[in-house]
């Protein structure tokens, strides 16, 4: 692990509200350039091969494994929770990607898979791998060369597997942070957005989708999962309706999609959520007239987890809407065997038009193509050779920084910090100040995340300021903050527990009982307050911002509490700025940048965030 020299404050380089660094990137080779061997292979297969190229099934609920060979599956995924059987080991996952390639490869044409995974803050699900910031903070680091370079680290470990394409980036533009996939998206503010999406499709697909560490990406989800009104969803917002003007839709929530196209990115998941009522999985207008027709997308369109299946309460009917609209691919977990027999049925009796299968079949072909899949000199199998640097120091390096760089100091009464790293005695409580899994949150080895030792690897903050303080520091503990009296300094570390995609959305974002009282008896000690907050967004801080001495928004930083500690004992100055408003109370809510007849008086603004 790289050292910092002690106490010397590093000011990065100033930034301003809404710049970005972004470096300039060469232009990715279009996907069209393709098309001779794509149409090649196309002549060459039956209709069943080409249903089966649009079917992805999830490993999990593959009723045979030869499906894979039967069904000719162009793809097959891992969902949330969907681990290999033998547990989420690193061997694990990629034994069980080998074994489903092993069988696609026995079949006619030998047309290798798809494997996809979710990748939302690194290689999530795999034991040992590093688990970065979620995206929310790294928008705060307005760092686009350090996203790209985060998103390349992810793609490493995710090939380090074999798996060769992630379900990623988010490019929502999220409005409201009441919706509990708020911390997916990296701002409320599309121009962010833009940037650092682009910067993760970068990062991800690498120089070229032939580089043996790059996967192919997914910007998610097309369009508008951020925009749902509040109530339309379920529970609350997500997969919701948005009630937006196509103006708005196209300002706020379309330009992340217009930067990953320009940077490449090969396919593109439409949401489940709707567009004024109409299932954006449905929609010809969103998918076909406007991301491919107008915007040029040249990749294949992925549906979300069963979201075909809401489309109409027949599945062989909402198949055909979905498939006539533009879909072209379909993830039908489960139901991948009623997806080939009822899409077949579909093209036999004139439903869905042969030129709309081979439309959809030679976008897939040309992605498997751009992606080198079909090289006999290459093996699409698991190369383990990359496997070395798997959750290695030297990418733990990097999620440091991010985290450091994520960070946004709130408060600094009396320039409570930074801490001296010898004192006598830090004191440090709070219910996630020893829990990964808190620090992580959602999508960490399980789909909603988990508090607690999760099994995998990492530092959680106590232990890094246990390991950063001199060794004439004692460091005391206690979770609810008592029997803080005579130390030198308190950190307190509260905020929310692990959610993901519908669990999160939440009515009232404000502190907990147990962390109130936590920053509380920490106060009665007459000692200065530190609290850092780990949460999925900004929260209804009320009494602790009186009570604390200095206020740090931690995000949900991941695996490596260091970052944290490089920036509460000095090490770094803070310089992450906030990427969405922070409201005043719940009354205020939605409050963004974006909304033009609202007073927009915030408790903090958007690109707030204070330094040493
Ligand atoms: C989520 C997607 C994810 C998919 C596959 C869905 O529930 O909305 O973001 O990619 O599951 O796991």
């Amino acid at each position: 692990m790289k050292h910092f020299p002690a106490l010397a404050i590093r000011t990065l380089p100033v930034i301003a509200l809404c710049a970005v660094m972004a470096p300039a990137a060469p232009k990715p080779v279009a996907l069209d350039s393709y098309d001779a061997q794509a149409k090649a292979l196309l002549k060459q297969m039956t209709l069943e091969e080409k249903i089966g190229q649009m079917t992805q099934a999830d490993q999990m609920y593959l009723k045979d494994p030869n499906d894979i060979a039967t069904y000719f599956l162009g793809s097959v995924l891992s969902g949330g929770d969907s681990d290999p059987k033998d547990g989420n080991s690193l061997a694990a996952w990629t034994e069980l990607y080998d074994s489903c390639q092993k069988i696609a490869l026995k079949t006619r044409l030998k047309i290798p898979l798809l494997y996809g995974v979710d990748v939302v803050h690194g290689h999530n699900n795999v034991l040992g791998a590093v688990i970065f910031p979620h995206n929310i903070g790294l928008g705060c680091t307005r760092d686009a060369e350090l996203v790209e370079k985060v998103s390349q680290i992810t793609a490493q470990e995710v090939k380090a597997t074999g798996i060769n394409w992630a379900f990623a980036p988010c490019v929502a533009a999220p409005q409201d942070i009441r919706w509990g996939r708020i911390y997916e998206g990296y701002s409320e503010d599309p121009k962010l957005v833009k940037v650092l999406g682009a910067a993760a499709v970068r990062g991800l697909q690498g120089t070229g989708l032939k580089d043996p560490d790059a996967v192919l990406a997914c910007a998610k989800h097309y369009v508008a999962d951020g925009g749902t009104s509040f109530g339309t969803g379920s529970p609350l917002l997500d997969q919701g309706d948005a009630k937006v003007d196509e103006d708005t839709l196209r300002k706020i929530h379309l330009p992340g999609y217009v930067s990953a196209i320009d940077a490449g990115v090969g396919t593109v998941m439409p949401s489940y959520s709707s567009w004024n009522g109409v299932k954006c999985s449905a929609s010809k207008k969103l998918m076909t007239d406007i991301l491919k027709d107008e915007l040029g997308f040249q990749g294949f369109l992925i549906s979300d987890y069963n979201a075909v299946n809401q489309l109409a309460p027949d599945f062989k009917q909402a198949i055909a809407i979905s498939i006539n609209a533009g879909m072209d691919m379909v993830m039908a977990p489960e139901d991948y065997r009623e997806f080939y027999n009822d899409l077949k049925a579909l093209v036999e009796e004139g439903k869905v038009p042969q030129s709309r299968i081979d439309d959809a079949v030679t976008r897939i072909l040309r992605v498997k193509f751009a992606m080198g899949l079909m090289d006999k000199k290459h093996s699409p199998l698991a190369d383990r050779s990359l496997q070395a640097m798997f959750g290695s120091p030297e990418h733990r390096t990097v999620a440091r920084q991010a985290v450091r760089e994520s960070l946004v100091l709130l408060k600094n009464r009396k320039k409570t910090l930074p801490l001296d790293r010898s004192v006598k005695r830090v004191h440090v409580a709070g219910k996630s100040a020893d829990d990964l899994g808190n620090q992580c949150g959602g999508w960490t080895i399980d789909w909603q995340g988990k508090s607690g030792r999760v099994t995998t690897g990492g530092t959680t903050i106590y232990a890094a300021i246990q390991t950063t303080v001199s060794k004439d520091t004692k460091v005391t503990y206690s979770r609810d903050g008592t029997g803080a009296e005579g130390a030198d300094a308190g950190v307190v570390v509260i905020g929310e527990e692990p959610y993901a995609e519908m669990k999160g959305d939440k009515k009232d974002l404000s502190l907990d009982a147990e962390d109130i009282a936590a920053v509380k008896n920490m106060k009665k000690a007459g000692i200065p307050v530190v609290v850092v907050l780990i949460s999925g967004r900004p929260m209804i801080l009320g009494e602790v911002l009186e009570d604390a001495d200095a206020v740090v928004a931690a995000w949900l930083p991941g695996t490596e509490g260091e970052g944290v500690t490089d920036v509460l004992f000095g090490d770094f100055s803070p310089t992450g700025k906030l990427s969405y408003t922070w409201p005043r109370s719940m009354e205020q809510l939605p409050l963004n940048i974006n909304m033009k007849k609202v007073k927009y008086d915030p408790l903090f603004k958007y690109g707030y965030g204070l330094k040493y």
